[in-house]
């Protein structure tokens, strides 16, 4: 698509609700045309927007959805404070999305609503679930019902949240849902700060020592590899994140497929997650 097009194209029309969904993909479906979706928060940035334009590249049509689904916020969490730039997301979706799906809460959870996705296994044991509970709980329940009300043929989710991405790809395997997961590699600012909605919560001191994560990370992953002990490594580079001024949650090595103890043998994933200030980081990378 020529960029002005980019530009002149209007923002996607909005479906407030599952029958405004539904309507609209099974138009697409009756034609032939394969659907992806995108699920998001809104407060969308370029690590979103290269999941659309990878969905765009693989299905007809893309939907995506914005709903700040309360159920995956834990007490004292950031819930009544994140971000929502719902317009400024639709024009930035005008260039690469069909549909914006973004329904209320009463739509995703009636009265009365009562069911809810828990997954138990490596995938969801330790890491984000240690230390917000009940969390994976409300991001499959919310993905689920997402996935059931859109019916798209495959749903793109980012790297960056690496262990979401396979809480929801046991999920989809366990429950038989017929839908293609994938994954779409993280996106860095320049200095190596991975993209996150909650970037903008950063005092001016904070984001000049954000990007201190990655490269700790990087670190670790290159001793790692060269043969260095793991523990001694990850205990290393965790001392010098608390050095500057990092309050770190964990700083884990984790086979990249189940998320259970790693071997050297198999692929390997190092994560971390760390609270700069009030601000909470995480990232991941091959190892
Ligand atoms: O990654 C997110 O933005 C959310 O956890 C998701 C997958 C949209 C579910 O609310």
């Amino acid at each position: 698509m020529s960029d002005q097009t980019a530009t002149t194209r209007p923002a996607p029309p909005i479906a407030e609700d599952v029958a405004a969904l539904r309507a609209r993909v099974g138009q697409w479906r009756a034609a032939g045309e394969h659907v992806a979706l995108v699920p998001t928060m809104g407060a969308l940035h370029e690590g979103h927007l290269s999941l659309v334009r990878q969905g765009r590249a693989k299905a007809d049509r893309v939907v995506v959805s914005i709903f700040v689904n309360p159920t995956q916020f834990g007490p004292g969490e950031d819930l009544a404070r994140y971000p929502r730039t719902f317009e400024a997301d639709c024009a930035a979706l005008a260039p690469c999305a069909d549909l914006v799906f973004a329904p209320q809460a009463q739509a995703m959870y009636p009265p009365g609503s009562s069911s809810m996705i828990s997954l138990e296994g490596p995938a969801t044991a330790g890491l984000e679930d240690a230390f917000r509970p009940g969390h994976f709980r409300g991001v499959a329940t919310v993905v689920a019902k997402l996935l059931l009300q859109c019916g798209p043929d495959i749903a793109l989710f980012g790297e960056k949240d690496y262990q979401q991405l396979k809480v929801i790809m046991r999920m989809v395997a366990d429950l038989f849902m017929p839908v293609t997961i994938l994954g779409g590699e993280t996106v860095r600012e320049a200095d190596g700060l991975a993209l996150s909605s909650r970037n903008r919560y950063l005092a001016a001191d904070e984001r000049a020592r954000a990007p201190q994560l990655y490269a700790a990370m990087q670190r670790c992953a290159k001793a790692i590899v060269a043969g260095d002990d793991p523990a001694t490594v990850l205990t290393r580079e965790e001392a010098a994140l608390v050095q500057a001024g990092f309050a770190v949650d964990y700083l884990a090595l984790r086979d990249a497929e189940s998320l259970g103890e790693p071997d050297p043998a198999r692929p390997r994933r190092l994560l971390a997650a760390a609270k700069l200030g009030a601000t909470r980081l995480i990232d991941n990378i091959a190892v």
